[in-house]
């Protein structure tokens, strides 16, 4: 069987591009709709609180270690391990990444398919005079409904794929660039609007005023895996985007920007949505729900919120987009260059497979409601086990790769781009890669599912 070509690989364009690629990776609905309902589910300030500390120091060292495994071997995530270490097991880690991209990109795509739904809504104006009560049943029976969930993930499916052919610079870069600022702009707007709502003080409590009674072992894997989900790292995404930036860029910088702008994206959703919450009488733990449920209420309560929620629903379309393609590109990529196949074969092939599971995942509420593993419907063993499990261990993996396989001598050799760049932080983050880092993931992991109790 011929070779892949590696001298054609794609590669982002700029240095503005590959920030603005890995941060479109990273903000989506992992910040506007994953981080309030979790931050629901788990009783609030304390875990905000949790979720901070995994940031700093788990998520950034993490971060730092993909985009120096994936430029470093210029390859996707299971062809760099191979690459790096021939011969030796850690290629395993790259396929658990591809199959967790599997995973995530099944539900993942199934929510922003209810972002479609969504924008249809706001056109014909469906949220008019709606008390909040008719909006959450609004939204529960279409996520129970059979066909129109179905229509919004398909077409979401086909417009994932088509960008993830068009390649890396004409595609994901292009879109990415222009439209989360406004996305940022508009939250701070809705931010606004929400804490100037009677009853808003209980939500602004309820999110930053730590109560450390509510914490559980579970509730800390939580943390631990939503700082992984939102910062699109354990999987190899973040490899794959590594490998597509330019040797003269500063990895450093690029992955403190993207964590620190990801971080500040989800702590003004979560001051959006839960003063919104408090106010308009909506249950905190209401589940995979709750955003849905809330932000038409915040809407009607606006001048020219017609406008207002369009656009937001358009955008947060568009930030759900530029991830959905980043986590089809590492399929993408490990087909295209493991398997030999164009791109195009890849990546009708990857989208047709993770179609099957997706299609499970949407309809985990309508016709699959009564299919259940350990009491979990499809949608939420997808959610649970992607984050709380699979990207943790691939994270634990991929900062002792780091740590102790490439060693102080490699890593620096990358991160100092040859010598060019000083990396004075360099020590500091051997040091969280070798020890911190993998030893505070499997705590709390052991801990999280119950293998240890401290
Ligand atoms: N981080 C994205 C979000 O917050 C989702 C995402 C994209 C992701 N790529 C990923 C999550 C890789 C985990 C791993 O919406």
């Amino acid at each position: 069987m011929a070779e892949f070509d590696f001298s054609k690989r794609d590669s982002f364009g700029s240095k503005f591009g590959a920030i603005a690629a890995a941060a479109g990776s990273a903000i989506g609905l992992g910040n506007i709709w994953r981080f309030p309902y979790v931050v629901g589910e788990n009783g609030g300030g304390a875990f905000l609180f949790i979720y901070l500390a995994f940031i700093f120091a788990i998520g950034i060292p993490v971060m730092l270690s993909e985009f120096t495994i994936g430029r470093s071997a210029q390859r996707n995530p299971f062809g760099a391990f191979r690459k790096l270490a021939p011969g030796k097991p850690w290629y395993l880690v790259g396929l658990m990444g591809v199959g967790a991209a599997f995973m995530i990109l099944a539900f993942y795509t199934a929510v922003a398919g209810w972002t479609l739904e969504y924008i249809y809504q706001s056109i014909i104006n469906g949220f008019a005079g709606k008390s909040s009560a008719d909006l959450g049943q609004m939204f529960d029976s279409f996520r129970e409904s059979s066909f129109r969930p179905i229509l919004w993930f398909a077409i979401f499916m086909f417009m994932t794929s088509w960008i993830v052919l068009s390649g890396v610079k004409n595609g994901i870069e292009k879109y990415a660039k222009i439209l989360m600022p406004i996305l940022l702009l508009l939250i701070i707007i809705l931010c606004i609007r929400s804490v100037t709502l009677p009853g808003a003080k209980d939500g602004l409590l309820f999110l930053f005023k730590p109560d450390f009674s509510k914490i559980t072992g579970n509730t800390i894997l939580e943390a631990l895996g939503q700082a992984f989900f939102s910062l699109s790292i354990g999987m190899g995404t973040l490899i794959t985007y590594g490998s597509y930036i330019s040797k003269k860029d500063n990895l450093a910088n690029t992955a403190v920007s993207v964590s620190l702008t990801d971080t500040f994206i989800a702590i003004m959703a979560g001051v959006a949505i839960f003063p919104a919450v408090f106010a308009f009488g909506i249950a905190p733990e209401s589940g995979e729900g709750l955003v849905y449920r809330t932000l038409p209420n915040i809407f009607q309560q606006m001048p020219g919120g017609y406008y207002f929620s369009l656009l937001f629903f358009v955008l947060l379309g568009v930030a759900a987009l530029t991830s959905t393609i980043s986590v089809l590109e590492v399929i993408v990529a490990y087909f295209a260059e493991e398997l030999n196949l164009t791109r195009k074969k890849a990546t009708i092939l990857a989208s047709l497979s993770v179609s099957v599971l997706g299609l499970m995942a949407v309809m985990s509420w309508g016709t699959l409601a009564d299919f259940e593993i350990f009491g979990m419907h499809v949608f939420g063993i997808l959610d649970f086990t992607s984050a709380n499990i699979l990207l943790p261990l691939g994270g634990l993996f991929i900062v002792l790769f780091v740590g102790w396989y490439l060693g102080a001598s490699r890593t620096k050799e990358e991160l100092s781009n040859q010598g060019t760049l000083k990396a004075k932080y360099l020590s500091l983050f051997m040091f969280l890669v070798k020890f911190i880092a993998p030893i505070a993931i499997a705590m709390v992991f052991l801990n999280g599912i119950g293998i240890l109790k401290f």
